[in-house]
């Protein structure tokens, strides 16, 4: 069994920024389980299940694969054994991620993966449940938040930054929904692990974020 670190907290609270930098400068495989729940909702989209159909939803379950792959250390998500990484980050694709996500068959599938992945290899893995549910027994466990303004205009950032239109009111009024969902859905919803180190990064940069978080897995 690999060192594992786990990091939760709700949308843009830099949890991938954060996780992949660290895993760099630590030598760990970051693991992107947010990607997973996207490619799964990239395929009810692409085939017209709508976020309410259970039935077709169980069915999608049981046939669609979803792997990943490591790229000189980039983390691909592959549908179907096809790379999706470039269609699965806006925010449409995000919503149905969340929407879809509450569904036990759902989640049951991708922490399998997800716990698979953690005993191969010292993992950074970010989500929402990672250290409730995924890996109860992290040797690090980290919720990383900040104030839905400030996470509103992070993601704005980096929508402009890659020449996607968009609107901060909009974007904000979006995260406080899916915090909210995915705070009080029935299944592992986004909580606090009891011994998890909170980290509110509302007024730190990346690199102060980094450095804190340095300093807590230094300590553990
Ligand atoms: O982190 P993200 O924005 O890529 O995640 C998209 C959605 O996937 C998120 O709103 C809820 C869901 N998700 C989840 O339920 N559990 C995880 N471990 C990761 C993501």
């Amino acid at each position: 069994m690999g060192m594992n670190i786990a990091i939760d907290g709700p949308a843009g609270a830099g949890k991938s920024t954060i996780a992949k930098k660290l895993a760099k400068d630590l030598g760990y495989i970051y693991v992107d389980t947010g990607a997973m729940y996207r490619a799964m909702a990239y395929y009810f989209m692409q085939n017209h299940i709508a976020a309410d159909d259970t039935e077709k939803i169980a069915k999608a379950c049981e046939t669609v694969d979803i792997s990943i792959e490591y790229v000189n250390g980039e983390q691909s998500v592959l549908l179907n054994g096809e790379n999706v990484n470039g269609v699965i980050r806006n925010e449409e694709v995000g919503n149905m991620a969340s929407a879809t996500s509450v569904y036990p068959v759902v989640r049951e599938k991708l922490v399998d993966l997800q716990q698979r992945l953690a005993q191969k290899a010292d993992v950074i893995m970010d989500g929402r449940d990672i250290g409730t549910v995924v890996l109860p027994n992290a040797d690090v466990k980290i919720y990383l938040t900040a104030s839905s303004a400030v996470r509103a205009k992070r993601r704005y950032d980096e929508l402009v930054a890659k020449g996607q239109e968009c609107d901060l009111d909009a974007i904000e009024k979006d995260i406080i929904d899916r915090d909210y969902r995915d705070m009080h859905r029935e299944t592992s919803p986004l909580r606090q692990a009891e011994d998890a180190v909170l980290l509110d990064t509302s007024n730190l940069d990346i690199d102060g974020v980094v450095d804190a978080m340095k300093e807590i897995i230094r300590r553990a």
